[in-house]
């Protein structure tokens, strides 16, 4: 604000002086005009009484003088035709005496000298020792008979002094126009500041009259207000795994957490040796939620899909995790090959999947899968209120293989807390409408009391959703959806990472990192190295990626031999053919451009196509000079939000698709269009030659970013929003028993 008011000064002042220059100019202009006007209109006027006493040089003398008795009239000497002096009054500057005009204004020196010629439109100004003078020259004659002509020299530095007075006079008005232009609105904006905050006061605190004014945000200010101070109460500073906890105790009365999610966060596998390994799944809804698990403690009740996991659970099912740790359990559920093969390949990712992600590949609606997903929600359902342990428990339904499951529970735990969290894009109205159990999936997720997405964009879109295909009241006030009676709140939540992050703590120090990747993938000590970590699913835009480095490759021959970009691709999904499909292109397209521009050693693309435990991952983080995230579609997409924690050196540059949720946090990355190859490329070259100094500024603020909107705030916010809605819930509940009571007893 003060920068913007110093330019205004600054403008204004040179708008001053520039004008003052024009006035100056055009006011000297005038003056000197009149000045010559005045001479002409004197000479004309003594012309006569001069021809009269031309011969007689004392009367002549006489009539100068009276010319010259005007206060800005220095001096007047008359001429003859052979430019002799007759007469001049005391003090005549010789540079125009007769003698020297007069040689200066004759036209043509063959003919005789004919003053009217001559001297018509003769005037000059010119500098003398006592100031600016502007001399005049007329002809005097007797009827057709030429005299000569006089010559008047008047003073014009009165004219200055006058131009002075108009500069200044100038300049206050400016500063009286400035202080009016700039005091004025300040002094009103403050006064309409000091009205609108008591305004605010009176509405917020619901009493009182007020104008109408705030009346159309009246309930987006309530709420803002209201999520606000919940916040402050809640989070004094930075949300921590303590402060979750404390949260949780406070408000919910430290009653234990139960989340539905397909994936587990341990998976016991028996390795080719024999031994069983624990695996961390290549999950971003893992990623998230496990940490909060650990704070908060419960059930986590997960399709068992290790091929060590039924050797590892107790007789009910539960195995205590994280290994040594043991601060909740996993509940595994198991499913036949036909439930796995119809809810969670056909159903869930070959329908709901494609549907919800704008990337090209055509969603498939088979009966048979509806069938199974619908039996395996109810499974899980019943699981779930099988781990139950009150009649109004809190439950944290996740991601789309289970938009039933809510619904489900609600029958059977009617006052449960249901949060239900979709971690995909939710698409427009329009294209939900194309599965042919749209209404059934909509109803399922408003069994939930809170049902949570990444962006507004995404619950508006649900919002839509809900209006064109079913019969319910959408409360628009407070984005909810009143379906018999039973009312759900749809509210964005963006995800986030643990903060601090466990892997990063335990992680060796970005130079030993990049030494050890130096050191496998045999680079030399000059070598570039970028890095992409996905799932291998053709919603990340892998085929894009390689392409955008092979045009790089292309377009700036400075990298070629020095630039590789290591791909670490989970494979996922791998029985679908959509994902087999991918799998060879991704293959056939690393060989070609590491044929095309990999030589003596030097292997452009590493593509390493196999699970990668979260050490692993982060030591390519910390060893990468960019990461680049190129999804083509994405809820959020935490691979990204994963880099920016792992550097705490503060180097790198994350190169990020626009198509992620995760590009409206982090805007300090290099955002793109993984389509456009050619912007892409020139995004990896910018972060290649991007300055230390500009890395360390941008790492900076995006780590400040996720250090406060971290992955127990993301938890907490949701909780402390059940815990208001359950309250709300139970005063109401309270009420109408209470108004029922009051019946009975006056019947
Ligand atoms: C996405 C989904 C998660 C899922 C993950 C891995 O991030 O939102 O629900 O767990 O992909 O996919 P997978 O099919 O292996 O669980």
């Amino acid at each position: 604000m003060a920068q913007l008011i110093l330019g205004l000064l600054i403008g204004l002042a040179l708008l001053t002086w520039a004008a003052s220059g024009i006035v100056q100019t055009t006011a000297r202009e005038w003056f000197e005009r009149d000045v010559r006007s005045r001479a002409h209109l004197v000479l004309a006027g003594a012309s006569r009484s001069l021809s009269q006493t031309w011969d007689n040089p004392q009367e002549l003398q006489g009539e100068l003088l009276t010319i010259a008795r005007d206060e800005r009239v220095i001096a007047v000497e008359a001429c003859g035709v052979d430019f002799s002096i007759r007469s001049s009054t005391p003090g005549f500057p010789e540079e125009f005496s007769c003698t020297q005009v007069g040689p200066r204004v004759r036209t043509s020196a063959s003919t005789a000298f004919n003053a009217a010629e001559s001297l018509r439109d003769w005037n000059t100004v010119a500098m003398l020792p006592t100031g600016r003078v502007q001399v005049t020259a007329m002809p005097v004659s007797a009827g057709e008979h030429e005299l000569g002509f006089v010559i008047m020299v008047q003073d014009l530095s009165y004219i200055e002094a006058r131009e002075g007075k108009a500069r200044t006079f100038l300049i206050v008005i400016f500063v009286i126009l400035a202080i009016t232009a700039f005091g004025v609105p300040l002094l009103a904006a403050r006064s309409a500041r000091h009205e609108w905050s008591l305004e605010l006061r009176r509405l917020l605190r619901g009493g009182g009259k007020h104008s109408g004014e705030f009346q159309p945000i009246l309930s987006d200010l309530r709420e803002l207000v209201g999520r606000m101070s919940s916040e402050q109460q809640e989070i004094p500073g930075q949300w921590t795994a303590a402060s979750l906890k404390q949260a949780l105790n406070r408000h919910l009365h430290g009653e234990k957490i139960v989340i539905l999610a397909n994936r587990e966060p341990y998976v016991h596998q028996r390795a080719a040796d024999g031994q069983i390994e624990v695996q961390h799944p290549a999950s971003g809804l893992v990623t998230a939620l496990e940490p909060v698990m650990r704070a908060c403690s419960g059930v986590w009740v997960a399709h068992g899909s290790g091929s060590a996991d039924r050797e590892t659970v107790d007789l009910e099912d539960h195995i205590s995790v994280p290994p040594g740790e043991e601060s909740y359990r996993i509940r595994r559920v198991w499913l036949t090959e036909e439930e796995q093969q119809g809810y969670y390949c056909g159903f869930s990712n070959e329908g709901l999947w494609p549907l919800c992600h704008v990337a090209h590949a055509r969603p498939v609606f088979r009966a048979e899968d509806w069938r199974q997903y619908r039996a395996v929600n109810q499974r899980f359902a019943d699981a779930v209120c099988s781990e139950v342990d009150s009649r109004d428990p809190i439950i944290l339904v996740q991601d789309y293989h289970f938009a039933l499951a809510p619904a489900m529970i609600r029958r059977r735990l009617p006052a449960a807390t249901i949060i239900a969290f979709w971690h995909i894009p939710w698409p427009n109205a329009e294209r939900m409408g194309i599965c042919p159990w749209r209404d059934e999936l909509l109803q399922g997720l408003l069994g939930s009391s809170i049902l949570g997405f990444h962006t507004q964009l995404h619950c508006n879109n649900f919002l839509d959703s809900v209006d064109r295909y079913l019969e319910t009241r959408i409360d628009r006030e407070n984005n909810a959806v009143v379906m018999r009676g039973h009312s759900t709140l749809i509210r964005p939540y963006p995800i986030a990472l643990e903060w601090p992050n466990h892997w990063v703590e335990t992680a060796p120090s970005p130079e030993e990192c990049r030494a050890q990747v130096w050191r496998d993938w045999g680079l030399k000590p000059n070598a570039l190295l970028g890095v992409g970590v996905d799932r291998l699913d053709y919603t990340k835009g892998v085929e894009e990626r390689l392409l955008a480095v092979e045009r790089l490759l292309e377009r700036y021959p400075e990298f070629r031999g020095r630039f590789s970009f290591a791909q670490l691709a989970a494979p996922s999904r791998t029985t679908i053919e959509r994902y087999s499909e991918l799998n060879e292109a991704v293959e056939a397209l690393a060989a070609r451009i590491n044929q095309r521009f990999g030589k003596d050693g030097y292997q452009p693309i590493i593509l390493l196509r196999s699970h990668h435990e979260p050490p692993e991952v982060f030591r390519f983080y910390r060893a990468a000079d960019l990461c680049y995230v190129s999804s083509l579609h994405d809820g959020m997409n935490l691979v990204a939000k994963e880099f920016v924690a792992a550097r705490t050196d503060l180097k790198g540059v994350l190169v990020l698709s626009e198509f992620t949720g995760a590009a409206r946090e982090l805007t300090e990355a290099l955002i793109v269009n993984p389509y456009d190859l050619e912007a892409s490329s020139e995004a990896l070259a910018t972060a290649l030659r991007m300055p230390i100094e500009e890395q360390q500024d941008r790492m900076r603020s995006m780590r400040s970013l996720l250090a406060q909107f971290n992955v127990y705030r993301w938890a907490g916010k949701m909780l402390v929003d059940a815990a208001r809605l359950r309250n709300q819930e139970r005063v109401a509940e309270r009420l109408a028993e209470r108004t029922h009571a009051d019946i009975q007893a006056t019947r």
